[in-house]
């Protein structure tokens, strides 16, 4: 069974869409991370009696420190810690504790329009700006910069006749509902894997 942990900061569709759609007999959210404690995946979360946690929040009396989750994690055996719409940089003893084991899903075609400051619909508007044809989403490796860890999947979408930023973001949302079950979906199924410095998804790559 693989253990897992969602970390999150908003409206946590992605979270909803990976809870319904991992496959239970193989793998499990043990636990939801905010720095949010009023988001409303949190709320998502706890109304299906997952355990919740919130991470460096001043404002919030129960708040644990990045030491303190690293803990917590580690004492759930938690296998894959899944960054969905989490908006803040992960501390840099989680990222060494966690190796290979932290993605991420990022809502435009990386290595383009990724990097500081580029989340949410900053994204979007600077690919409606640049008048690009394609976006898309990517989920990615976690490593201690933003939106740099290796690539793991990317789902591409046509974007030639759209009006806006937000009918952008709609419709990327739309893969990314499927793109992220699907990554941990093969995750459970022990199907990603690391070979010559690239990232593998078997049997599609004929392994
Ligand atoms: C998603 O577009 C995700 O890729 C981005 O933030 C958004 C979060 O949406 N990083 P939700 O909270 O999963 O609804």
């Amino acid at each position: 069974m693989l253990k897992i942990a969602v970390f999150v900061s908003g409206r946590g569709s992605n979270l909803q869409s990976l809870i319904e759609k991992l496959d239970p007999k193989k793998a499990k959210v043990l636990a939801v991370v905010s720095n949010k404690s009023d988001c409303l995946a949190i709320s998502y979360a706890e109304g299906l009696g997952i355990d919740t946690f919130i991470v460096n929040d001043k404002h919030f009396s129960d708040s644990l420190s990045s030491d303190e989750i690293t803990e917590v994690l580690i004492t759930k055996e938690i296998d894959l810690i899944v960054l969905a719409g989490y908006l803040k940089i992960l501390p840099e003893i989680m990222v060494d504790k966690f190796e290979n084991k932290i993605i991420n899903i990022h809502p435009a075609l990386l290595p383009a329009f990724g990097g500081k400051g580029m989340y949410g619909m900053n994204v979007h508007k600077a690919v409606f700006d640049s008048n690009a044809a394609i976006s898309g989403a990517t989920v990615h490796f976690v490593n201690k910069n933003y939106d740099e860890g290796k690539i793991i999947a990317q789902r591409v979408i046509d974007i030639t006749n759209i009006n806006s930023p937000e009918e952008i973001a709609l419709r990327v949302l739309k893969i990314e509902h499927e793109l992220l079950p699907y990554v941990v979906n093969c995750f459970a199924d022990k199907k990603i894997f690391i070979k010559d410095n690239r990232v593998k998804i078997s049997p599609l790559n004929g392994e």
